[in-house]
């Protein structure tokens, strides 16, 4: 037998620990895994002497845009942005033009992105206003449902306690899990007119109106709605030390919820945001050192379940303006996330085991995506190859991503994804996109 591809003299993770091995490839899925004489011929062969292999990254919080955004990012400029940053699965967020909420409008955006597609896209709804579209919606491919706490974006009128427990009632019959970005909109609201009124009108007034208490409110309510309906509750960008505490206490109680966190709110401080501006606002924002080391607690106890970037590109423009109230909130981080990562294995903050747990394992467990997250016999064949002995610069002008910019531009790190492998095929190579529009998939639930 002559197998499509054989990656040799690799080291390799798997079955959580580091191999000298070789990896088999046959028609985009792992066939074999051993030494070198084992492997059978193939039509490429590539070698990877001192490089490190791991399953592809899966980035479960990711606003591609495209269509009525396409201007900020598009399913291409998206996902070269995730192939050059090692990560072959990106979960797609709905706060699009038009909003993901509806069978039709998942299908159009399915559509437009199996043509432009690099890397494997999965999709997530907003919930429509009808709950009884909810069920189409997810027979129609979507992976689960994004809940926006801090302004109105989909269907369902968020100031509805009522409607909130209806929708996760059926969300919960169809064990789909609901990924929510918590922060009280009306706690929100009042605050901005406030300091509005008090003409305060910068990063500062923005840091309070999006309080520590603004998240802790918003994490109260989705609980009592889980604890209500058993919903899968999936807390987005967890961002504050008390946040983070009330959902620790709760798994703690038996409750099925997970969260994540953000490279940005573990790297980045307040002080950054300071001294950067308003290229680094996001929302929920960065916060203070105390949240920081909170937040790296999280990790090292597994409380945090997943790391994603919350990739949230916007233009230049769109990200000064002079009320911090009118700037575009969001940054780009598909290709940050990984060096910054890899970075912090080298000071011995985090292990390869934690980059994969929280970035392959655990997303693929949590989302139900089939045959990703472990290198194994018969998964996708969705690698990035490291090399973690590579010195350099972020440098935010080379990103693929439109979105040019970035709070780490200029850091030093140390550890480079080189190739990345999507379904078996060789997507990126030194920084390069070597592979067609459209070589990606598309995930569908089911
Ligand atoms: O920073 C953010 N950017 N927070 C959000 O909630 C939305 C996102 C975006 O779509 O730009
Ligand atoms: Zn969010
Ligand atoms: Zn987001």
């Amino acid at each position: 037998m002559i197998v499509d591809l054989v990656l040799g003299n690799a080291k390799a993770y798997i079955d959580n620990e580091i191999v000298d091995c070789s990896l088999a490839i046959e028609e985009g899925k792992i066939f074999k895994i051993g030494k070198k004489k084992l492997m059978p011929k193939a039509e490429t062969k590539i070698d990877l002497k001192n490089l490190l292999v791991l399953p592809g990254l899966i980035d479960a919080h990711v606003h591609l845009r495209d269509e009525g955004k396409a201007y900020k990012e598009d399913f291409y400029s998206g996902t070269a942005a995730a192939a050059a940053g090692g990560i072959t699965t990106v979960l797609d967020m709905p706060n699009n033009n038009p909003v993901t909420m509806t069978t039709e409008t998942l299908r159009t955006r399915m559509k437009i992105a199996e043509r432009k597609v690099l890397v494997n896209v999965g999709f997530y709804s907003e919930f429509p206003k009808n709950t009884k579209e909810i069920q189409e919606i997810i027979r129609e491919g979507a992976v689960a449902f994004k809940l926006y706490m801090a302004e109105q974006v989909g269907g369902l009128n968020i100031d509805d306690d009522h409607a909130l427990v209806e929708a996760s009632k059926i969300v919960s019959g169809l064990k789909v899990p609901v990924a929510v970005h918590a922060e009280d909109k009306t706690m929100v609201k009042r605050a901005e007119e406030e300091l509005k009124r008090a003409n305060h009108n910068d990063v500062e007034a923005f840091l309070k109106a999006h309080s520590e208490s603004v998240e802790v409110k918003a994490v109260k309510r989705l609980l009592d709605i889980a604890k209500q309906t058993g919903v899968h509750v999936h807390f987005c960008h967890t961002s504050t030390e008390n946040g983070l505490k009330v959902i620790v206490d709760a798994k703690k109680s038996g409750m099925s919820i997970t969260c994540e966190t953000t490279p940005h709110n573990l790297f980045l401080s307040v002080d950054e945001l300071r001294r950067i501006g308003t290229l680094a606002l996001t929302m929920p924002p960065v916060r203070e050192k105390r949240h920081i080391a909170a937040l790296w607690n999280g990790i090292k106890n597994s409380w945090i379940d997943i790391l994603a970037s919350d990739h949230a590109p916007h233009t230049l423009g769109e990200k000064k303006a002079k009320l911090v109230w009118d700037v575009k909130v969001g940054i780009p981080g598909l290709e940050t996330t990984l060096p910054l990562l890899l970075t912090e294995v080298k000071c011995g903050r985090l292990s390869i085991t934690h980059i994969v747990r929280l970035m392959s394992e655990k997303p693929a467990e949590i989302f139900k995506l089939k045959g990703k997250g472990h290198l194994k016999e018969g998964n996708n064949a969705d690698l990035v190859v490291v090399d973690l002995d590579r010195k350099y610069k972020m440098d935010a002008s080379q990103f693929h991503s439109k979105a040019k910019y970035s709070p780490f531009d200029g850091w030093n790190v140390e550890g480079k994804p080189v190739k990345t492998f999507v379904n078996g095929r060789l997507v990126m190579d030194e920084g390069e996109i070597v592979a067609e529009a459209g070589s990606g998939g598309i995930i569908r639930r089911g």
